[in-house]
Protein backbone atom coordinates (compact mmCIF):
# COMPACT_ATOMS: atom_id res chain seq x y z
CA UNK A 1 0.00 0.00 0.00
CA UNK A 2 1.47 3.21 -1.18
CA UNK A 3 -0.54 5.60 1.07
CA UNK A 4 -2.09 5.41 4.58
CA UNK A 5 -4.48 6.25 6.75
CA UNK A 6 -3.84 8.19 10.78
CA UNK A 7 -6.99 8.06 12.49
CA UNK A 8 -7.90 11.27 14.89
CA UNK A 9 -10.78 10.65 17.37
CA UNK A 10 -11.79 11.74 20.59
CA UNK A 11 -11.06 9.81 23.75
CA UNK A 12 -13.86 11.06 26.17
CA UNK A 13 -17.78 11.55 25.44
CA UNK A 14 -17.15 13.74 22.40
CA UNK A 15 -16.70 17.51 21.96
CA UNK A 16 -13.22 17.18 22.61
CA UNK A 17 -12.27 19.45 19.81
CA UNK A 18 -11.24 17.17 17.30
CA UNK A 19 -12.20 19.60 14.26
CA UNK A 20 -9.90 22.25 15.05
CA UNK A 21 -7.18 19.37 15.15
CA UNK A 22 -7.88 17.99 11.76
CA UNK A 23 -8.62 21.45 10.33
CA UNK A 24 -4.78 22.02 11.99
CA UNK A 25 -3.35 18.91 10.17
CA UNK A 26 -5.05 19.00 7.16
CA UNK A 27 -2.38 20.05 5.09
CA UNK A 28 -0.22 17.08 5.52
CA UNK A 29 -3.23 15.12 4.32
CA UNK A 30 -4.46 15.02 0.91
CA UNK A 31 -7.70 13.79 1.99
CA UNK A 32 -10.09 14.21 5.41
CA UNK A 33 -12.62 11.38 5.83
CA UNK A 34 -16.13 11.03 7.75
CA UNK A 35 -16.29 7.46 9.00
CA UNK A 36 -19.50 7.09 11.59
CA UNK A 37 -22.04 9.23 12.97
CA UNK A 38 -24.11 12.06 11.39
CA UNK A 39 -25.45 15.33 11.76
CA UNK A 40 -25.65 15.00 15.97
CA UNK A 41 -21.83 16.03 15.79
CA UNK A 42 -20.58 19.20 15.55
CA UNK A 43 -16.98 20.43 14.63
CA UNK A 44 -16.18 23.97 15.30
CA UNK A 45 -13.82 25.28 13.71
CA UNK A 46 -12.37 29.03 13.30
CA UNK A 47 -11.52 30.29 9.35
CA UNK A 48 -10.75 33.63 8.42
CA UNK A 49 -12.04 34.94 12.09
CA UNK A 50 -15.61 33.00 11.67
CA UNK A 51 -16.67 30.43 13.26
CA UNK A 52 -18.15 27.28 11.57
CA UNK A 53 -19.78 24.37 12.81
CA UNK A 54 -19.61 21.45 10.48
CA UNK A 55 -22.11 18.39 11.11
CA UNK A 56 -21.37 16.47 8.05
CA UNK A 57 -18.53 17.61 6.05
CA UNK A 58 -15.49 16.52 7.02
CA UNK A 59 -13.16 19.35 8.54
CA UNK A 60 -10.90 19.23 5.93
CA UNK A 61 -13.01 21.65 3.66
CA UNK A 62 -11.01 24.83 4.55
CA UNK A 63 -8.04 23.28 3.37
CA UNK A 64 -7.45 23.90 -0.31
CA UNK A 65 -5.37 21.43 -1.25
CA UNK A 66 -7.57 18.65 1.03
CA UNK A 67 -10.45 16.51 -0.97
CA UNK A 68 -12.76 15.50 1.44
CA UNK A 69 -15.26 12.28 1.89
CA UNK A 70 -18.38 11.33 3.79
CA UNK A 71 -17.69 7.37 4.05
CA UNK A 72 -20.74 4.62 4.35
CA UNK A 73 -20.39 4.15 7.79
CA UNK A 74 -22.07 7.98 7.95
CA UNK A 75 -25.69 9.23 8.13
CA UNK A 76 -26.53 11.55 6.07
CA UNK A 77 -29.77 13.98 6.79
CA UNK A 78 -29.76 15.66 2.91
CA UNK A 79 -31.54 19.11 4.53
CA UNK A 80 -28.33 19.18 6.77
CA UNK A 81 -25.68 18.83 4.20
CA UNK A 82 -27.24 21.16 1.29
CA UNK A 83 -27.15 24.06 4.35
CA UNK A 84 -23.61 23.42 5.16
CA UNK A 85 -23.04 23.27 2.01
CA UNK A 86 -24.30 26.25 1.14
CA UNK A 87 -22.84 27.76 3.90
CA UNK A 88 -19.56 26.57 2.95
CA UNK A 89 -19.37 27.61 -0.66
CA UNK A 90 -21.45 31.08 1.20
CA UNK A 91 -17.21 31.31 2.82
CA UNK A 92 -16.13 31.33 -0.82
CA UNK A 93 -14.66 27.79 0.05
CA UNK A 94 -15.98 25.36 -3.44
CA UNK A 95 -16.87 22.02 -2.72
CA UNK A 96 -17.16 21.00 -6.89
CA UNK A 97 -14.29 18.18 -6.96
CA UNK A 98 -13.69 18.77 -3.34
CA UNK A 99 -16.35 16.61 -1.49
CA UNK A 100 -16.86 12.59 -2.29
CA UNK A 101 -19.87 10.68 -0.70
CA UNK A 102 -20.19 7.11 -0.55
CA UNK A 103 -22.81 5.57 -2.60
CA UNK A 104 -23.43 2.95 0.88
CA UNK A 105 -23.88 5.57 3.38
CA UNK A 106 -27.51 5.63 5.00
CA UNK A 107 -29.84 8.33 4.56
CA UNK A 108 -31.60 9.93 7.63
CA UNK A 109 -34.98 10.80 6.50
CA UNK A 110 -37.55 13.03 7.78
CA UNK A 111 -39.54 10.17 10.18
CA UNK A 112 -36.25 9.00 11.88
CA UNK A 113 -36.05 12.40 13.81
CA UNK A 114 -39.58 12.04 14.94
CA UNK A 115 -38.84 8.34 15.91
CA UNK A 116 -35.86 9.92 17.86
CA UNK A 117 -38.72 11.88 20.06
CA UNK A 118 -40.76 9.21 20.37
CA UNK A 119 -38.13 6.91 21.61
CA UNK A 120 -36.78 9.36 24.17
CA UNK A 121 -40.45 10.02 25.45
CA UNK A 122 -41.00 6.26 26.09
CA UNK A 123 -37.76 5.81 27.99
CA UNK A 124 -38.74 8.81 30.65
CA UNK A 125 -36.02 9.37 33.31
CA UNK A 126 -33.99 6.70 31.68
CA UNK A 127 -33.71 8.61 28.10
CA UNK A 128 -30.10 9.05 26.79
CA UNK A 129 -30.22 12.71 26.14
CA UNK A 130 -29.82 12.45 21.97
CA UNK A 131 -29.63 15.18 20.17
CA UNK A 132 -32.44 14.09 17.90
CA UNK A 133 -31.26 14.39 14.90
CA UNK A 134 -32.95 10.90 14.01
CA UNK A 135 -29.14 9.33 14.36
CA UNK A 136 -30.22 6.01 16.54
CA UNK A 137 -32.87 5.55 14.32
CA UNK A 138 -31.28 5.72 11.14
CA UNK A 139 -28.57 3.25 12.52
CA UNK A 140 -31.75 1.08 13.41
CA UNK A 141 -33.04 0.61 10.35
CA UNK A 142 -29.81 0.00 8.72
CA UNK A 143 -28.88 -2.66 10.97
CA UNK A 144 -32.60 -4.05 10.69
CA UNK A 145 -31.86 -4.39 6.70
CA UNK A 146 -34.55 -1.19 6.08
CA UNK A 147 -32.82 1.39 5.56
CA UNK A 148 -31.96 3.64 1.93
CA UNK A 149 -28.81 4.34 0.88
CA UNK A 150 -27.68 7.48 -0.98
CA UNK A 151 -27.01 5.30 -3.79
CA UNK A 152 -31.07 4.05 -4.12
CA UNK A 153 -32.26 8.06 -4.56
CA UNK A 154 -31.05 7.09 -8.70
CA UNK A 155 -33.37 4.32 -8.98
CA UNK A 156 -36.96 4.74 -10.47
CA UNK A 157 -38.59 3.43 -7.08
CA UNK A 158 -36.56 5.60 -4.55
CA UNK A 159 -39.53 7.76 -4.02
CA UNK A 160 -42.25 4.42 -3.43
CA UNK A 161 -40.10 2.52 -1.17
CA UNK A 162 -39.39 5.99 0.92
CA UNK A 163 -42.86 6.55 1.31
CA UNK A 164 -43.73 2.73 2.46
CA UNK A 165 -41.19 2.95 5.14
CA UNK A 166 -42.39 6.41 6.33
CA UNK A 167 -45.54 4.47 6.44
CA UNK A 168 -43.78 1.97 8.81
CA UNK A 169 -42.54 4.28 10.78
CA UNK A 170 -45.57 6.27 11.42
CA UNK A 171 -47.65 3.65 12.24
CA UNK A 172 -44.51 2.76 15.00
CA UNK A 173 -44.69 6.06 16.50
CA UNK A 174 -48.33 5.91 17.13
CA UNK A 175 -48.08 2.40 18.91
CA UNK A 176 -45.11 4.11 21.11
CA UNK A 177 -47.89 6.44 21.82
CA UNK A 178 -46.53 9.40 20.63
CA UNK A 179 -47.95 11.98 19.04
CA UNK A 180 -45.78 14.88 17.50
CA UNK A 181 -46.43 18.29 17.24
CA UNK A 182 -46.50 18.43 13.99
CA UNK A 183 -45.97 15.54 11.22
CA UNK A 184 -42.17 16.93 8.98
CA UNK A 185 -43.31 17.85 5.47
CA UNK A 186 -41.42 15.76 2.75
CA UNK A 187 -40.94 17.93 -0.06
CA UNK A 188 -37.87 20.14 1.10
CA UNK A 189 -36.29 16.75 2.19
CA UNK A 190 -37.17 15.60 -1.73
CA UNK A 191 -35.30 18.70 -2.43
CA UNK A 192 -32.51 18.66 -0.96
CA UNK A 193 -32.08 14.46 -2.26
CA UNK A 194 -32.35 16.46 -5.27
CA UNK A 195 -29.26 18.47 -5.13
CA UNK A 196 -27.47 15.54 -3.52
CA UNK A 197 -28.24 13.72 -6.78
CA UNK A 198 -26.25 16.62 -8.29
CA UNK A 199 -23.31 16.05 -6.07
CA UNK A 200 -20.30 13.94 -6.40
CA UNK A 201 -21.57 10.30 -5.20
CA UNK A 202 -18.87 7.89 -5.27
CA UNK A 203 -18.54 3.66 -5.11
CA UNK A 204 -16.48 4.92 -1.76
CA UNK A 205 -14.50 1.22 -1.16
CA UNK A 206 -12.79 1.95 -4.78
CA UNK A 207 -12.66 5.64 -4.46
CA UNK A 208 -10.89 5.05 -1.12
CA UNK A 209 -8.54 2.48 -2.60
CA UNK A 210 -7.58 4.15 -5.17
CA UNK A 211 -6.31 7.21 -3.55
CA UNK A 212 -4.23 4.98 -1.43
CA UNK A 213 -3.11 3.51 -4.38
CA UNK A 214 -2.16 6.48 -5.34
CA UNK A 215 0.03 7.14 -2.65
CA UNK A 216 -2.84 9.41 -0.85
CA UNK A 217 -2.02 10.18 3.31
CA UNK A 218 -5.66 10.26 4.21
CA UNK A 219 -6.65 11.67 7.90
CA UNK A 220 -10.01 9.79 9.49
CA UNK A 221 -11.84 12.14 11.66
CA UNK A 222 -13.91 10.65 14.31
CA UNK A 223 -16.57 12.03 15.57
CA UNK A 224 -18.17 11.75 18.91
CA UNK A 225 -15.84 9.92 21.19
CA UNK A 226 -14.86 6.63 22.65
CA UNK A 227 -17.25 7.43 26.06
CA UNK A 228 -20.44 7.27 23.39
CA UNK A 229 -19.02 4.26 21.65
CA UNK A 230 -21.77 1.99 21.08
CA UNK A 231 -19.92 -0.78 21.77
CA UNK A 232 -16.97 0.43 24.40
CA UNK A 233 -19.00 3.57 25.70
CA UNK A 234 -20.83 4.12 28.58
CA UNK A 235 -24.00 1.94 27.25
CA UNK A 236 -26.80 2.20 27.49
CA UNK A 237 -26.17 6.16 27.46
CA UNK A 238 -24.25 6.02 23.92
CA UNK A 239 -24.92 7.21 20.36
CA UNK A 240 -25.43 4.34 18.11
CA UNK A 241 -22.02 3.93 16.07
CA UNK A 242 -18.56 2.74 16.43
CA UNK A 243 -16.41 5.94 17.14
CA UNK A 244 -13.63 4.08 17.79
CA UNK A 245 -10.66 3.45 15.48
CA UNK A 246 -11.37 0.01 14.49
CA UNK A 247 -14.90 1.80 13.15
CA UNK A 248 -12.92 3.66 10.70
CA UNK A 249 -11.51 0.86 8.68
CA UNK A 250 -15.20 -0.48 8.74
CA UNK A 251 -16.86 3.19 7.81
CA UNK A 252 -14.57 3.89 5.20
CA UNK A 253 -13.67 0.16 3.67
CA UNK A 254 -9.84 0.15 4.23
CA UNK A 255 -8.69 -2.77 5.59
CA UNK A 256 -6.82 -2.42 9.02
CA UNK A 257 -3.14 -2.67 7.65
CA UNK A 258 -3.73 0.30 5.57
CA UNK A 259 -3.53 2.26 9.40
CA UNK A 260 -0.12 4.12 10.57
CA UNK A 261 -1.25 6.47 13.46
CA UNK A 262 -4.44 6.91 15.85
CA UNK A 263 -4.47 9.98 17.31
CA UNK A 264 -6.38 10.23 20.54
CA UNK A 265 -7.84 14.08 21.24
CA UNK A 266 -8.74 14.84 25.00
CA UNK A 267 -9.68 17.99 26.98
CA UNK A 268 -7.43 19.29 29.73
CA UNK A 269 -10.74 18.14 31.72
CA UNK A 270 -14.06 16.37 31.02
CA UNK A 271 -17.67 17.40 29.92
CA UNK A 272 -20.86 15.49 28.83
CA UNK A 273 -23.34 16.57 27.09
CA UNK A 274 -27.23 14.15 27.83
CA UNK A 275 -27.51 11.54 30.50
CA UNK A 276 -25.30 9.11 31.63
CA UNK A 277 -22.82 8.38 34.19
CA UNK A 278 -20.24 11.11 34.74
CA UNK A 279 -17.88 9.99 37.91
CA UNK A 280 -15.60 13.13 37.85
CA UNK A 281 -18.71 15.64 37.28
CA UNK A 282 -18.63 19.04 39.28
CA UNK A 283 -21.95 20.49 40.13
CA UNK A 284 -20.44 23.45 42.12
CA UNK A 285 -18.86 26.03 41.30
CA UNK A 286 -15.37 24.28 39.48
CA UNK A 287 -18.27 23.10 37.17
CA UNK A 288 -19.65 26.16 36.38
CA UNK A 289 -16.75 27.55 36.00
CA UNK A 290 -15.41 25.38 33.66
CA UNK A 291 -18.40 25.81 31.65
CA UNK A 292 -18.75 29.14 31.55
CA UNK A 293 -14.52 29.47 30.72
CA UNK A 294 -14.23 26.53 28.12
CA UNK A 295 -17.80 27.76 26.59
CA UNK A 296 -19.01 24.68 26.99
CA UNK A 297 -22.71 23.89 25.32
CA UNK A 298 -23.82 21.88 22.84
CA UNK A 299 -22.17 22.88 19.26
CA UNK A 300 -25.29 21.30 17.52
CA UNK A 301 -28.31 21.79 20.37
CA UNK A 302 -27.15 24.40 22.74
CA UNK A 303 -27.37 22.44 25.30
CA UNK A 304 -25.14 23.02 29.08
CA UNK A 305 -22.45 20.31 28.89
CA UNK A 306 -21.91 18.66 32.12
CA UNK A 307 -18.15 19.52 33.58
CA UNK A 308 -15.79 17.33 35.55
CA UNK A 309 -12.10 17.01 36.58
CA UNK A 310 -10.10 15.34 33.62
CA UNK A 311 -10.53 11.03 34.48
CA UNK A 312 -7.22 9.53 33.60
CA UNK A 313 -9.54 5.99 34.52
CA UNK A 314 -11.27 6.27 31.81
CA UNK A 315 -8.39 7.96 29.53
CA UNK A 316 -6.64 5.11 30.02
CA UNK A 317 -9.30 2.73 29.31
CA UNK A 318 -10.44 4.81 25.71
CA UNK A 319 -6.35 4.80 25.00
CA UNK A 320 -6.37 0.84 25.45
CA UNK A 321 -9.67 -0.02 22.75
CA UNK A 322 -8.30 2.71 20.31
CA UNK A 323 -4.51 1.86 20.34
CA UNK A 324 -3.56 5.17 20.52
CA UNK A 325 -0.21 5.88 19.69
CA UNK A 326 -0.09 10.26 19.93
CA UNK A 327 -1.72 12.08 22.44
CA UNK A 328 -3.30 16.02 22.01
CA UNK A 329 -4.53 17.76 24.43
CA UNK A 330 -7.05 20.60 24.22
CA UNK A 331 -8.02 23.79 25.99
CA UNK A 332 -5.23 23.43 28.24
CA UNK A 333 -5.79 27.04 28.98
CA UNK A 334 -9.25 26.46 30.17
CA UNK A 335 -7.56 25.73 33.47
CA UNK A 336 -5.36 28.50 34.31
CA UNK A 337 -5.74 30.58 36.99
CA UNK A 338 -7.68 27.80 39.04
CA UNK A 339 -5.69 27.38 42.49
CA UNK A 340 -6.11 23.67 42.14
CA UNK A 341 -5.96 21.41 38.97
CA UNK A 342 -7.29 17.89 39.85
CA UNK A 343 -7.28 14.68 38.11
CA UNK A 344 -9.09 11.34 38.71
CA UNK A 345 -6.39 8.38 38.81
CA UNK A 346 -8.37 5.51 39.80
CA UNK A 347 -12.16 4.81 41.61
CA UNK A 348 -13.19 3.94 44.53
CA UNK A 349 -15.78 1.02 44.68
CA UNK A 350 -17.06 0.18 47.70
CA UNK A 351 -13.69 0.85 49.57
CA UNK A 352 -12.12 -1.29 46.77
CA UNK A 353 -9.67 0.69 44.67
CA UNK A 354 -10.34 -0.17 40.98
CA UNK A 355 -7.97 0.84 37.80
CA UNK A 356 -10.38 -0.14 35.32
CA UNK A 357 -13.46 1.19 33.79
CA UNK A 358 -16.25 -0.52 35.38
CA UNK A 359 -18.57 -2.89 33.18
CA UNK A 360 -21.81 -0.94 34.95
CA UNK A 361 -21.11 2.36 35.39
CA UNK A 362 -24.57 3.56 35.36
CA UNK A 363 -25.53 1.28 38.28
CA UNK A 364 -22.65 1.70 40.86
CA UNK A 365 -21.76 4.31 43.11
CA UNK A 366 -17.98 4.92 41.81
CA UNK A 367 -16.02 7.59 43.53
CA UNK A 368 -12.86 9.06 42.01
CA UNK A 369 -9.58 9.03 43.57
CA UNK A 370 -7.83 12.37 42.99
CA UNK A 371 -4.59 13.23 42.53
CA UNK A 372 -3.87 17.67 43.40
CA UNK A 373 -2.35 19.20 41.36
CA UNK A 374 -0.66 23.58 42.11
CA UNK A 375 -2.77 25.28 39.37
CA UNK A 376 -1.28 27.83 36.63
CA UNK A 377 -1.49 31.50 36.33
CA UNK A 378 -0.71 31.36 32.13
CA UNK A 379 -0.16 28.46 30.27
CA UNK A 380 2.72 29.34 27.98
CA UNK A 381 4.88 32.29 26.64
CA UNK A 382 5.42 33.03 23.53
CA UNK A 383 7.05 29.77 21.57
CA UNK A 384 5.28 27.23 23.43
CA UNK A 385 7.32 27.62 27.09
CA UNK A 386 4.92 26.17 29.67
CA UNK A 387 4.68 27.25 33.14
CA UNK A 388 6.47 24.55 35.15
CA UNK A 389 2.96 23.59 37.25
CA UNK A 390 1.12 23.17 33.30
CA UNK A 391 4.37 20.99 33.04
CA UNK A 392 4.28 19.12 36.18
CA UNK A 393 0.38 17.94 35.00
CA UNK A 394 1.69 17.42 31.57
CA UNK A 395 4.46 14.95 32.37
CA UNK A 396 2.19 13.12 35.32
CA UNK A 397 -0.11 12.32 32.67
CA UNK A 398 2.15 11.50 30.34
CA UNK A 399 3.63 8.70 32.94
CA UNK A 400 0.04 7.32 33.75
CA UNK A 401 -0.72 6.67 29.83
CA UNK A 402 2.76 5.64 28.89
CA UNK A 403 2.17 8.36 26.07
CA UNK A 404 3.91 11.72 24.65
CA UNK A 405 1.34 14.32 24.26
CA UNK A 406 2.34 15.37 21.23
CA UNK A 407 0.16 18.59 20.78
CA UNK A 408 -1.25 20.81 22.83
CA UNK A 409 -4.01 23.12 21.78
CA UNK A 410 -4.82 26.39 24.31
CA UNK A 411 -7.00 28.50 22.62
CA UNK A 412 -9.61 28.19 19.26
CA UNK A 413 -7.28 29.56 16.76
CA UNK A 414 -5.02 28.06 14.35
CA UNK A 415 -1.97 29.64 16.11
CA UNK A 416 -2.83 29.01 19.57
CA UNK A 417 -1.82 25.24 19.09
CA UNK A 418 2.34 23.79 20.63
CA UNK A 419 3.42 20.70 18.13
CA UNK A 420 5.42 19.04 20.39
CA UNK A 421 6.52 16.71 17.92
CA UNK A 422 5.24 17.25 14.21
CA UNK A 423 2.67 14.40 14.71
CA UNK A 424 1.98 13.95 11.41
CA UNK A 425 5.07 13.46 10.21
CA UNK A 426 5.64 10.83 12.70
CA UNK A 427 6.48 6.88 11.12
CA UNK A 428 4.37 5.02 14.30
CA UNK A 429 3.13 1.98 14.44
CA UNK A 430 0.23 1.16 17.07
P1 LIG B 1 -27.59 10.74 19.54
O1 LIG B 1 -26.45 10.07 18.89
O2 LIG B 1 -27.91 12.09 18.96
O3 LIG B 1 -28.81 9.89 19.68
O4 LIG B 1 -27.15 11.04 21.05
C1 LIG B 1 -26.77 9.99 21.93
C2 LIG B 1 -25.87 10.55 23.04
O5 LIG B 1 -24.65 10.98 22.47
C3 LIG B 1 -26.45 11.79 23.76
O6 LIG B 1 -26.02 11.77 25.10
C4 LIG B 1 -25.81 12.94 23.03
O7 LIG B 1 -25.73 14.10 23.82
C5 LIG B 1 -24.44 12.36 22.73
N1 LIG B 1 -23.85 12.94 21.53
C6 LIG B 1 -24.17 12.70 20.25
N2 LIG B 1 -23.38 13.40 19.43
C7 LIG B 1 -22.52 14.08 20.20
C8 LIG B 1 -21.43 14.97 19.91
O8 LIG B 1 -21.07 15.25 18.77
N3 LIG B 1 -20.80 15.46 21.00
C9 LIG B 1 -21.12 15.14 22.27
N4 LIG B 1 -22.12 14.31 22.58
C10 LIG B 1 -22.82 13.80 21.55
Amino acid sequence: MKGSLDILLGLQWGDEGKGKVVDYLAPNYQMVARFQGGPNAGHSLVFNGSKFVLHTIPSGIFRESCINFIGHGVVIDPITLRQEVEAVQKAGVSTQGRLFIARKAHLIIPTHKVLDAASEQAKGRQRVGSTLRGIGPAYMDKTGRNGLRVGDIYSAGFEKKLRALMDKHRLLILSMKYDPPEWPSLDPWLEAVDQLRRMDVVDGEYFIYEKIQEGARILAEGAQGTLLDIDHGTYPYVTSSSTVAAGACLGLGLPPSAVRNVFGVFKAYCTRVGSGPFPTEQTDETGHLLRTKGHEFGATTGRPRRCGWLDLVALRYAIMVNGVNHLMMMKADVLSGLPQVKAAVAYDLEGTRRNDFPFDLTELDVRPIYKEFPGWETICTEGCTFSKEFMDFLAYIERVTRLPVNLVSYGPDRQHTCIRKDVSLVEGSV
